[in-house]
């Protein structure tokens, strides 16, 4: 049965899609047949992927909305990775969030759309967009569990407090099997105290959720971007590189 992540955090900038993008790549590396569901508005994973989003026509909007089926938009985006495939978002979406708040059933939306989807993959990462709002509620009702990328950087941890209520909300109301997958570390500078002293503090407080890999601040991680490829495909020797291939690692040792 295929395992839905949704990566989340309502703060922008800290990791989200550079998340969605290698660690699928890693996985699609790994010959896990994956799916990553570009959920935000600003489509980034989309051109992280190298898909320019105004190119598609039907999109995650139109699954949510008007209950296209989700299989018809699925699309491969690199032919150096077979095992991975993506469902892609456009601007479009900005309206979704204010469309869904009258519908009925409004938070299950993406849970419906995945039924008959799930199984034909191994992993489901979802993408969300830095709020809160319907769209990552949607993401988390649909998820078995949620990867929790913190910037280490000044306030860190600031929302995520916020955060894990709404997952406890979720957890009680709409999807009982929400499972926290992990406290992701990103962009961890060995130079920089602060980074150490984010690490610490993470330790502390939940000590049992952490991923073991920690993901460096990588210059390579944030170039890769713009050329349309996951680092994998960008700079393989790179830290960056290794470390979303050890976070794939780590997850698929989990499952065993
Ligand atoms: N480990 C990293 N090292 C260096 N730059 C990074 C790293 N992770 C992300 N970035 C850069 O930081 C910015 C924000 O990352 P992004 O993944 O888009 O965050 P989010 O999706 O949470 O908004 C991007 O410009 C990205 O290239
Ligand atoms: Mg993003």
């Amino acid at each position: 049965m295929g395992k839905i992540l949704c990566i989340a955090n309502q703060k922008g900038g800290v990791g989200k899609t550079t998340t969605a993008v290698n660690l699928s790549a890693s996985l699609a590396a790994a010959e896990k047949k994956t799916l990553v569901i570009d959920i935000d508005p600003q489509a980034n994973s989309c051109s992280g992927l190298g898909v320019d989003k105004d190119s598609v026509n039907e999109n995650i909007y139109h699954v949510i909305i008007e209950q296209t089926p989700l299989n018809t938009i699925i699309m491969q985006p690199l032919p150096e990775l077979p095992y991975l495939y993506l469902a892609p978002s456009n601007t479009d979406l900005i309206g979704a969030e204010v469309e869904l708040v009258g519908a009925l059933a409004r938070e299950t939306k993406l849970k419906i759309a995945l039924e008959e989807t799930v199984d034909s993959f191994d992993y489901i990462l979802i993408d969300c967009p830095p709020s809160l709002g319907l769209l990552t509620v949607n993401s988390l009702t649909a998820a078995h569990g949620v990867i929790v990328p913190l910037q280490c950087e000044y306030f860190a941890l600031e929302g995520l407090g916020q955060l894990l209520k709404t997952i406890n909300i979720i957890k009680k109301s709409l999807n009982k099997e929400l499972a926290i997958e992990g406290i992701l570390l990103t962009m961890f500078d060995v130079r920089n105290n602060l980074s150490h002293q984010v690490f610490e503090e993470v330790s502390q407080h939940f000590p049992d959720r952490m991923f073991e890999t920690v993901i460096p601040r990588n210059v390579r991680l944030s170039e890769c971007s713009s050329f349309g490829k996951p680092i994998i495909l960008y700079e393989i020797d790179s830290k960056g590189a290794k470390s979303y291939l050890d976070l794939a690692h780590e997850i698929i040792r989990g499952e065993k």
